[in-house]
């Protein structure tokens, strides 16, 4: 795949035509109300902001963010971040290795404030809707950092990452919430059904979904969160869950 084939537009590569969604247009705008669309200077922190209505929930993310990058191997590596939203959590991966490292996304804005912030990286930023669209290149690492849930079927969403994860390679779900029953996942969702109204947006609640245990079958649970863990500092609540190409 030549990514030189492909149009780019202040920076950003596009795969396809760009088609601007209900969700992207809702999806900004109730970030930008929660205070979690980030000036340039607050981005170039991530994920050690300080002094903001956030960072309380940035210090519960450098946990997983520093077990993750630990985790990485020394070795050359090609990598996929899907969903990397302002880019951060990318450019973060490829300033600690020798890694090819690709973050894609559907939401434009911040697309190109990664573009714009790092503009010394390496990392492509590419817009595209489906990840399908990048084969035939393979990737080694596959990580959605705080994204799954945006999409409807994590077991649809692993078959259209299988067509793009090299043999022996690995897919990483982080900072998800992930529900251990049905009842769990239930009440999850009038909560969020009641939040976006709250906050204006009640159609975001058909893109937000709540997963649970039985849908990630098969994933080693690299990390689960524990009233045990939690006495000895391990903070973050959400699990890390690892497939590997050959058993999905
Ligand atoms: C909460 S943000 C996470 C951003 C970043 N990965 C992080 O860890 O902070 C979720 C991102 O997923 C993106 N997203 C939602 N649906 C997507 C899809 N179908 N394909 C790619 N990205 C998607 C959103 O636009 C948003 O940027």
């Amino acid at each position: 795949m030549e990514l030189s084939n492909y149009s780019v537009h202040n920076g950003v590569i596009y795969l396809e035509p760009y088609r601007a969604s209900q969700f992207e247009k809702s999806y900004v705008k109730v970030r930008e109300k929660e205070q979690r669309i980030l000036s340039d200077s607050q981005v170039l922190q991530l994920p050690y902001l300080s002094n903001h209505v956030h960072s309380k929930e940035w210090e519960l993310r450098q946990e997983s963010v520093e077990r993750f990058l630990r985790y990485l191997p020394h070795k050359k590596l090609r990598i996929l971040e899907i969903g990397c939203g302002n880019g951060w959590f990318s450019n973060l991966i490829a300033s600690k290795g020798n890694f090819d490292v690709f973050g894609t996304d559907v939401n434009i804005k911040e697309l190109e404030q990664a573009v714009r912030v790092f503009a010394c990286s390496e990392v492509k930023w590419v817009y595209t809707t489906k990840v399908e669209l990048l084969s035939p290149l393979l990737f080694d690492v596959i990580v959605v950092n705080a994204a799954v849930q945006y999409f409807p079927s994590i077991p649809k969403l692993l078959q259209s990452l299988k067509t793009v994860v090299a043999h022996n390679g690995e897919i990483h779900l982080l900072d998800s919430p992930i529900y251990p029953s049905d009842q769990e996942a239930q009440k999850a969702s009038q909560r969020t059904e009641e939040y976006f109204g709250i906050m204006g947006f009640p159609e975001l609640s058909n893109q937000y979904f709540h997963h649970k245990n039985k849908d990630v079958k098969g994933a080693d649970w690299l990390y689960k969160p524990s009233k045990f863990g939690k006495l000895l500092g391990k903070k973050n609540p959400f699990p890390w869950l690892r497939f590997k190409q050959a058993d999905i």
